[in-house]
Parts: C-alpha cells; structure tokens; sequence
C-alpha cells in the first residue's frame, strides 16, 4: 500500500476548504492532514469542529502562526499547504523549505520582487518544490482552449484580446477585506489578474517581456463615492440598521460560515470581513488596461474591471491561420454557500467557443462542462494533486514556481508602468529562464 502523504495547511479561511475536503474526504486513502496554523485559534477551531462532525477527523493539532516551526517539528508534513493571505505566502514558503518540506502554494505565488526572490532562493538553497495551484487552467473550456492553439487552429499566434469583467457581487468582494490594500494583495493586477496572466503564457507557450499598464480607482473607494453624491455614515455592513438596503452590503451574522469565520474571530486578529466598499483606506485599482509583448513576439491586450454588472470574459488569440474565440458568462452566486467547503464559485452560466480559419467558414467549438468549482477546475485540479496516480497530463497544467512567476511578473511589471508611466523590460525586474518547449505552430 502507497504511504499517505502528509500535509499540514497554513491559513485557515475560506480558500482553506477546497484543501480540507479533498484530503479528507476525497483522497483519504493517500493523504492526511496533520495540522493546521493560523493567526486566529477560532478559524482553525471551525475547521476542526467540520472535520470532526462531517468527515469523523480529528480534531486535528492547532498551531498560532508564531508556533509555525513547532507545528513542522511535531507533526512531521511532507508538504505545507499555504492558504494565507497574499502579501506572507513567502513567509511560509521559505521557511517549510528550510525546515525540509515542499510546498504548495495559492495564487498568487507572492506579490513583489523581493519575496518572489526569497522564494526562488529558498528552493535553490533547499531543493525543495513549489506547486502554485492554478485552477483557471484546469476547467474543462480553458483547456480545450489550449488545445485548440496546440491543434494549430490559429496557427502561430500573434495577438490576444483579452477582458475579464468582475461583478458587484465578486468583483466588490475585493474591496471589502485585505485585497483592497495592495500592501496586502498586490492590487488586481496581481492578486485576481495571476490567474488570466497564466493562463495567457500557458495557451501561447510564452513568458511576457514588456509590459506598459494604466490604472485606476474609479468606481470604489469613499473619494468616489462622494463625488458621485454618495455618503456613507458607516465603515462596516454587519450590525448596521441603515446597510439594511445597500446592495453591497455582506451581513456576517446572515451565513453560519462567515459569523464562524471571520465575525467570532474579529476580537483576536482585528480583521473586518465585511468593510464598506466606499470607505477608506483602498488602494487597489479597480479599472485596468496592460499591455503586454511576448519573448515569442504576440502582443497581448487585456482589460481587468471590477464593478460590472455581469461576471465573465471574452478572450480570442488570432494567428498566422485563424481566430479562435471564447466568451463566458459566469453564474457567480458569491455570497451564497454555507459551510466553508462548498463555495462552488465561477461555474459558467453560458459559454461560446468559435474557430475563424484565416479564409474558410467559422464553426462552433463544443465547450465541455465540468462539475465543481471554478467552471470544473477545481476537482480536476485536485486529483492531479492528491491522486498518486494522475492520468498524464498531455497540456502541462501542474504550474511551477516558474508558473507562478511569470504570471505574477506581469501583474508587478504593470503596477510599476503605473506608477512611473513607462514601459517596463520584465527581465530588468526577473530573469525567467528560457522556455524550452517549442512555441505551437
Ligand atoms: N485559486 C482560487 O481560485 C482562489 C480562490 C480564493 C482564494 N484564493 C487564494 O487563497 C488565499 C486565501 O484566500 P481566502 O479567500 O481564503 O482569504 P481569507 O481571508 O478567508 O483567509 C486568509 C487566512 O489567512 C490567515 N492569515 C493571514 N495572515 C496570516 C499570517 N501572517 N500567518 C498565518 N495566517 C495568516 C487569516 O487569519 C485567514 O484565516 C489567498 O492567497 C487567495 O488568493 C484562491
């Protein structure tokens, strides 16, 4: 019988979940979860409390995240499973390295250049690897996609048009918890555009090189909402009688997970779940455009805005011999689970795939569908994980620290174009090595 892998998770939020009901229902067989550590004793204490009443785990050993090392030393993991805020993802990284385990991490893999650096060091110092879990790749539609340019449909690709439209449920979920700090996330750019950015250097086989951005804060933030005639007497939504109608509203004491989660834990770490959207700090942008040059030559467009009315994207790459299109409308439902593990969120409400031979009629693309979160990606995501036998992967979706560069490398290339109104030469902020695979022709 294969030995289980041992996997302790650091960051016991929301995303925290997807993890916790993978290694513990799905894949029991050959993985368990050993431990877990947070800031807060009352996240970690909920997790425990699900363990034990729907999957007859544990309760399993806590560790504050200052007891991280002793968490290693007792429980012995083979690998650290970091759920963490964006902005100490390398933090936990690093240090599971050194204390000899290998990692996987969420995206973003980190938010700047100097913790990508630490990163990077860490494995050359230790030899140990970093799986960042990008999902996006692994719904069923965005890998036909990529199949698509591997089949040679468009031929060599030259040029991607790329927007990706954030709702106000979901896409005004940033801006009422840490991501609307960049300190904390990176900003969009970083945080929620790592998952289009990898997937763009996924479907054409390469990593970017010049990146120029422009961004703002147009629609969120009090600045906004007071120039618009807007005013808001209060800084939180929940307990607030006069919130009662505000669309944006997220009342924490309405979902046993989020009272669980975050409302019972505010008195240990301080954070709000559930801040204003018009109110202060925010320094995140919430309206972008990036330009970006490929090492392989195609020049890509992509628009990232964060208060639409509908959730989706519209994607095309065009080459030497054709179009292919892809236009999703996401049925988001954000707020609506109960119970930390069953957010299904980014299933596709509608989906449109179309190739365009350069001369030669267009014909539809079946889009195939997937079950579970994230338009399917996430249980597909997950056997490759915790699966000791994952089918071969012919579309090389398990992504690297070197993934989870790449695509970070846009997103902090474009914050610093914003902030200097230049271009940047990625390779003058990282040096990425060369791509070894052929571009698809
Ligand atoms: N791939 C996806 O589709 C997807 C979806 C959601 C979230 N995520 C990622 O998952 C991560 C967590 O997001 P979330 O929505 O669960 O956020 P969350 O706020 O619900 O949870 C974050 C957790 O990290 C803990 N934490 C913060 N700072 C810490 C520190 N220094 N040490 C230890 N613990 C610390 C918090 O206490 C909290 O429990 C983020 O990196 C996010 O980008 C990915």
């Amino acid at each position: 019988m294969t030995q289980k892998k041992r996997y302790a998770l650091v960051g016991t939020g929301s995303r925290a979940g997807m993890f916790v009901e993978a290694i513990t229902k799905t894949y029991p067989e050959f993985a368990e979860l050993v431990a877990f550590c947070d800031l807060s004793q009352t996240r970690m204490d909920f997790y425990n409390e699900q363990l034990v009443e729907q999957a007859g785990v544990g309760p399993l050993p806590t560790y504050l995240a200052a007891d991280f090392d002793k968490m290693i030393e007792e429980t012995k993991p083979d690998t650290v499973i970091v759920t963490t805020m964006d902005a100490t993802h390398h933090q936990y990284i690093v240090r599971a390295m050194e204390l000899g385990c290998d990692a996987i991490s969420e995206k973003p893999m980190t938010t700047d250049i100097d913790r990508m650096k630490a990163i990077y060091d860490a494995i050359d110092r230790t030899g140990k690897s970093l799986r960042v879990t990008f999902n996006y790749r692994y719904a069923p539609a965005y890998t036909r996609f990529r199949e698509l340019v591997m089949e040679g449909k468009v031929g060599r690709p030259l040029a991607v048009d790329f927007s990706w439209l954030l709702d106000t449920s979901h896409g005004a979920d940033y801006f009422r918890r840490w991501h609307r700090e960049k300190k904390n996330s990176g900003g969009l750019l970083v945080h929620k555009a790592t998952h289009h950015f990898d997937l763009v250097n996924w479907w054409i086989d390469s990593y970017p090189k010049q990146v120029m951005a422009m961004g703002d804060l147009l629609f969120y933030g009090k600045e906004n909402a007071e120039a618009r005639g807007e005013h808001y007497s209060y800084n939180r939504y929940t307990g607030v009688p006069e919130a009662k109608d505000d669309p944006f509203a997220l009342f924490l004491d309405d979902k046993q997970v989020y009272k669980r989660l975050y409302l019972d834990a505010e008195p240990e770490t301080g954070y709000l779940r559930d801040r204003n959207v018009f109110g202060e700090p925010v320094t995140a942008e919430d309206t972008m455009n990036v330009s970006v040059r490929y090492e392989n030559g195609v020049l890509l467009s992509y628009n990232l805005i964060a208060y639409s009315p509908w959730e989706g994207l519209r994607v095309a790459i065009t080459g030497t011999k054709g179009r292919i299109e892809l236009d999703v409308s996401e049925n988001i439902n954000h707020l609506q689970g109960d119970g930390a593990a069953k957010e299904s969120k980014g299933a596709f409400k509608s989906a449109r795939m179309r190739v365009y031979p350069m001369f030669g009629e267009s014909y539809p693309v079946e889009i195939p569908v997937g079950e579970g979160g994230h338009g399917g990606a996430d249980p597909v995501m997950l056997r490759q994980i915790f699966s000791p036998d994952p089918p071969y992967d012919k579309f090389h979706r398990a992504a690297s620290h070197i993934d989870g560069a790449a695509s970070i490398l846009v997103g902090i290339s474009a914050n610093r174009s914003m902030e200097t109104n230049c271009m940047v030469n990625v390779p003058d902020l990282f040096v990425l090595p060369k791509k070894t695979t052929e571009p698809a022709k």
